[in-house]
């Protein structure tokens, strides 16, 4: 069988929903709110040509902002687990809004939990 990269079985269109879903809940998120900037416009942009190539798609993130370094990028901000566990539950709202289902959604999330988790770096009581 033919492989298809997910960021083919997906569509940029359908990406683009996502994100914009996505963010739309980061920003009424009271444990979100607080460390991202009032306008996320330019963070969303960078969030889809990230998951473009975290999908398998073309390289986007890395053409404009060079390697990723996920992990280094968040560095000046307290992602707490309380902080990663809400980014999860706005992801998944968002992906309920879009209608993203079965194995390609499951598959999907829980990459999302082990980027999430490995992106904390402070504990929730310094927050
Ligand atoms: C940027 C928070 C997880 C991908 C950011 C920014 C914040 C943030 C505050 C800066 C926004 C800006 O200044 O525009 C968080 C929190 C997370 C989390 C609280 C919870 C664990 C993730 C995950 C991914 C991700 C799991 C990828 C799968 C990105 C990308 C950017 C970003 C691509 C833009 C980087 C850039 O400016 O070059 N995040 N993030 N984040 N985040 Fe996260």
């Amino acid at each position: 069988r033919k492989y298809t990269v997910p960021y083919e079985e997906l569509g940029a269109e359908k990406l683009a929903e996502l994100i914009h879903a996505f963010y739309r809940k980061v920003a009424k998120h009271p444990d979100l709110m607080p460390i991202f900037p009032p306008d996320l416009t330019e963070t969303a942009r960078k969030q889809i040509q990230f998951q473009t190539q975290y999908l398998g798609g073309p390289n986007l993130f890395t053409e404009e902002h060079g390697h990723p370094m996920m992990r280094a990028r968040h560095t000046p901000f307290p992602i707490t687990p309380k902080r990663a566990q809400a980014w999860l539950e706005c992801m998944a709202e968002a992906m309920d809004e879009v209608g993203l289902q079965g194995k390609f959604r499951e598959t999907y999330y829980q990459r999302l939990v082990l980027t999430a988790h490995h992106m904390i770096n402070t504990p929730d009581d310094d927050e």
